[in-house]
């Protein structure tokens, strides 16, 4: 019974954080052999495969709307399978075993295992366009910046907003050739770059959450990232503007057959229609969000975040696991 609603599980329980958690844990630690070995695959299926196991013994009856793909492609987590026990709340749930798979296998900073839930039916389906044009902000961004707005006004708007100095403005930019005219536009407006080789998810949360060093997170990234930054950002109170941005005429055209506006800037409350989110992630490699998995004598040491929309809450949760368990 939820104490919140008063019904039989109609919404997902507030303790589903801390079960959800122990899958990005298990799929951190079991990416933790792959770090650095060049094979991101390798480093990807083992981490699937464990955050699979601990989200059977989760009591949800989870909806995978984000997962490793189609059905026939990924035999795990695939999109439209369905997670958990399949007792209690029936949610959505959005899965990355690791955002950052190149990071990881290369060795670098920033990899995250992450986990997003909602009501059933909460979160946009990202299928039809692969990127999305997006700008992330704290809570200071809404009624401030425009995603239709040049980068460097949003910067000032913000820059004002926030009682700040222009030069003191920091923003996240996936490091991508795509990107080469937004990196030179905010340095011509007077703000810093901060250059993301990868997870552009983390870079919005850094954005929306206080006391970080990062202001505003903006560029091209992916679709179902956008809508697990909402889900996020829930509990934050942030701000995300997002526009689909099909890669070829293809895919702009099955965007417009199913119904899609191209231009229309999808705002959280499009990406995930419900407050009753959770985000769920456990550092892989040391990062700005959370440190790393890392081996302390006999323990294995994991640092995760758990973002409670409905009651506004950030959890770090650090556990020690005894490593002879995990052999
Ligand atoms: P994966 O590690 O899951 O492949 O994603 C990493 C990522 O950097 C995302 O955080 C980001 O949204 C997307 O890839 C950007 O795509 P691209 O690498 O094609 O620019």
């Amino acid at each position: 019974m939820s104490p919140e609603t008063g019904t039989l599980y109609q919404h997902p329980d507030r303790n589903l954080g801390m079960e959800l958690v122990r899958a990005t844990e298990a799929a951190a630690i079991r990416a933790v052999p792959f770090i650095g070995r060049g094979d991101k695959n390798a480093a990807d299926g083992a981490a699937v495969d464990a955050m699979r196991k601990f989200l059977g013994t989760v009591e949800f009856d989870g909806l995978v709307v984000i997962g490793e793909g189609e059905k026939d492609h990924a035999p795990m987590l695939y999109n439209g399978e369905h997670v958990g026990s399949g007792e209690g709340p029936a949610c959505d749930i959005a899965v990355d075993p690791i955002d950052g798979t190149s990071l990881t296998a290369a060795g670098r900073q920033n990899a995250l295992s992450m986990i997003a839930v909602a009501d059933r039916g909460a979160m946009y389906d990202p299928s039809a366009v692969f990127y999305m044009e997006k700008i992330v902000t704290g809570f200071e961004g809404h009624g401030v910046v425009d995603l239709n707005r040049p980068i460097g006004e949003n910067i000032r708007a913000l820059a004002k907003a926030k009682n700040k100095d222009v030069s003191d403005m920091v923003v996240a930019v996936l490091d991508r050739p795509r990107h080469a005219q937004l990196i030179n536009d905010i340095r011509e407006a007077g703000a810093g770059t901060r250059l993301m080789l990868d997870g552009d998810v983390a870079g919005g949360i850094n954005a929306a959450m206080h006391g970080t060093r990062i202001d505003m997170c903006v560029g091209t990234g992916g679709t179902p990232e956008g809508i697990i930054t909402a889900c996020a950002l829930k509990a934050l109170g942030g701000l995300i503007q997002g526009r689909l941005l099909p890669s070829d005429d293809d895919e702009r055209q099955r965007a417009i057959d199913a119904g899609h506006d191209l231009d229309r800037v999808l705002h959280i409350d499009d990406l995930v229609t419900s407050d009753n989110t959770y985000f769920v992630a456990t550092g892989v490699t040391d990062g700005q969000l959370v440190d790393g998995v890392r081996k302390h004598g006999p323990a294995i040491r994991t640092e995760s975040i758990i973002l409670r929309g409905r009651s506004g809450t950030v959890r770090r949760v650090v556990a020690e696991h005894l490593a002879e368990k995990w052999l």
